[in-house]
């Protein structure tokens, strides 16, 4: 029989990389489509082929168009919330044209791809709302990365419902796990770790009361295997095919840092600093339409992601 064919944009990045595994173990024939700005080709499995391209360039068009995929995840994009404000014209240019230049491509192909979007339910939800977030929740994102993932997770209800691609919008709160860049904004467990094993002290800003829903990667990953072939039913609105992808569970910036020590058998002290502007104070989203639709739900508690992160940090510090 012959393989089922999967794309993976930014799959030599944290996520995607997860991503390419997942979908590799299910049979996939696997392509990772990254530019290297931020992923590493030894995040790269053996099994997995290497594209190098931008997902803005004719060059990805034509492989999406003409490389036969039965599927789509797109996870390439500029991540950092800070970059996003410092110059969210070059924000939007990666995660809203490139989404675009991709769903084009999509929609053109021989046989359209399902098409996986990873979205974010950390920021773009925002501060308005009682948490826990479900996926119809208004949308007032904080910041131009959140804005530019709700324009792109509307392009691809458009695309679904204009041009009949099939669509999936997978919403994450905040991934932690191997491989995150400890040094990126995005990643405190992956930062949190870092100081650990340095034995330098952790910075936490305001009072550390601020809460966040930490999911680990292999669930993220487990969640787009799943939505590859679940039934979804094709309708038309911006949130029927977008999916919370969390916990449900609120943890705080310092019980976050006890946990990780408590994992790692170590302490570090804590340092604090003033509170950024317009950093959001509550997030935690409600992942029941992902139980109900997808079957997904996550299945690593807290303390054991801690766990596996922080060895597979000491690991690589050690190698
Ligand atoms: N990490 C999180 O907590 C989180 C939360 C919500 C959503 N997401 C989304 O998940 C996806 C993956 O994030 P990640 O944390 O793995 O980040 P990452 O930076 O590790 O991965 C992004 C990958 O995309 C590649 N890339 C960037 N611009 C590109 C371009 N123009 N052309 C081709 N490749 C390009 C990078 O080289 C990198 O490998 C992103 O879409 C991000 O917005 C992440």
């Amino acid at each position: 029989m012959t393989k089922r064919r999967a794309l993976v944009t930014g799959g030599a990045g944290f996520i995607g990389s997860h991503v390419a595994d997942a979908l590799a173990s299910a049979e996939y024939d696997v392509t990772a489509l990254d530019d290297l700005s931020t992923g590493k080709r030894r995040n790269v499995a053996p099994g997995v082929r290497l594209e190098e391209l931008d997902i803005r360039s004719p060059e990805a068009a034509h492989l999406v168009q003409t490389g036969g995929f039965d599927l789509i995840c797109h996870l390439a994009a500029q991540i950092d919330v800070r970059k996003s404000v410092a110059d969210p014209i070059a924000d939007a240019d990666r995660n809203i044209l490139g989404t675009l230049n991709l769903l084009e491509a999509a929609r053109q192909a021989p046989k359209p791809p399902r098409f996986i979007f990873s979205s974010t339910g950390g920021a773009i939800y925002g501060d308005f709302a009682e948490p826990p977030s479900a996926e119809t929740e208004p949308k007032d994102p904080e910041s131009p990365y959140g804005i530019a993932k709700l324009a792109a997770e509307y392009y691809v209800a458009y695309y679904g419902r204009v041009h009949k691609l099939d669509v999936v919008a997978l919403r994450y709160a905040n991934v932690y796990g191997p491989r995150q860049d400890p040094h990126g904004e995005a990643g405190v467990v992956a930062m949190f770790c870092q100081r650990l094993i340095d034995g330098t002290p952790v910075t936490v800003f305001g009072d550390g009361r601020q809460t966040r829903d930490y999911v680990f990667v292999g669930d993220v990953a487990r969640a787009n295997a799943l939505a590859a072939s679940a039934a979804i039913p094709r309708a038309g609105r911006l949130d029927v095919r977008a999916f919370n992808v969390g916990t449900g569970v609120p943890t705080s910036v310092l019980d976050l840092a006890e946990a990780l020590m408590r994992a790692a058998g170590k302490t570090c002290p804590v340092e604090y600093a003033p509170a950024r502007p317009g950093e959001q104070q509550r997030s935690f989203i409600d992942v029941s339409k992902s139980a109900s639709v997808l079957g997904w739900t996550p299945s690593v508690a807290l303390d054991t992601g801690l766990k596996h992160t922080y060895d597979w940090f000491r690991a690589i510090a050690g190698s």
